[in-house]
């Protein structure tokens, strides 16, 4: 066996090893400390970004009350992070924490999603985080049909603005209403989905996680899969 080999081999055991670790300190176990898995920003691809801002997006959506959503809202909480991001992760609606906070997933979910998000390596600010709606449904209900088809356009706007390789797309209801598909997420998680020219991929939400942990296993499985991809199409520094 060759030195490079085995170097590789090396390598590849030990990030195996650390995302072990990560994901025992995300279900709980104490005791071990982990620096996050360094991580390449610049995409090989060079990016097709629309040229608006997400100042200009979120003034069109302005004091919104395009959708009777606005009557329970106390804030529109709009896509937040990294505005480079090759990564980022999509959502149904605000809760209760995020529409107090006007940022998304903060509350217990949102705990959650930071500690996947560390788990495969990146930091929770290195990501892009939104929704598909931006006002808190009474509650917490599934958006209506109609409440999706007036919010939606506003992220997709924010999608072609950053441009990430890979949004990860969380829940049924999310999945259904950002993507175009017959099958439930139980079906297409762990699946990526080619969708406005981007690679999809369709994962568990976290609040889902926080009621069955044991699907946790499933979404980390995801989430790797991701980062796989993610790296495999990063410059690499030599
Ligand atoms: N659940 C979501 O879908 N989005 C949030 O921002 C918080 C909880
Ligand atoms: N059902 C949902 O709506 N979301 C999940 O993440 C899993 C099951």
């Amino acid at each position: 066996m060759s030195i490079e080999s085995l170097a590789d081999e090396l390598r590849s055991l030990i990030k195996q090893t650390e995302e072990q670790v990560a994901y025992f300190q995300e279900l709980g176990v104490s005791g071990i400390a982990l620096e996050a898995v360094p991580t390449i920003d610049s995409p090989q691809q060079p990016r097709s970004q629309s040229g608006e801002s997400m100042e200009q997006i979120w003034a069109d959506i302005g004091d919104c009350i395009r959708c009777p959503l606005h009557q329970g809202r106390t804030h529109v909480v709009h896509t937040e992070g990294n505005r480079k991001a090759r990564l980022m992760f999509v959502g149904e609606a605000p809760g209760a924490d995020e529409d107090m906070q006007a940022r998304p997933f903060v509350g217990r979910a949102g705990q959650l999603l930071t500690k996947i998000i560390e788990s495969i390596g990146f930091k929770h600010e290195e990501v892009l985080i939104g929704n598909i709606n931006r006002c808190r449904p009474p509650g917490n209900r599934p958006p209506t049909p109609d409440e999706v088809a007036m919010c939606k356009p506003f992220l997709l706007r924010e999608i072609a603005a950053v441009s990430p390789e890979v949004i990860v797309v969380m829940g049924n209801t999310a999945m259904k209403n950002l993507l175009d598909v017959k099958d439930g997420i139980t079906k297409l998680r762990g699946i990526f989905q080619d969708h406005l020219g981007i690679k999809i991929m369709p994962t568990f939400h976290p609040a889902y996680l926080l009621r069955d942990p044991s699907k946790k296993r499933e979404t980390w499985e995801d989430l790797k899969k991701v980062r796989d991809h993610l790296d495999s199409t990063a410059k690499r520094e030599v």
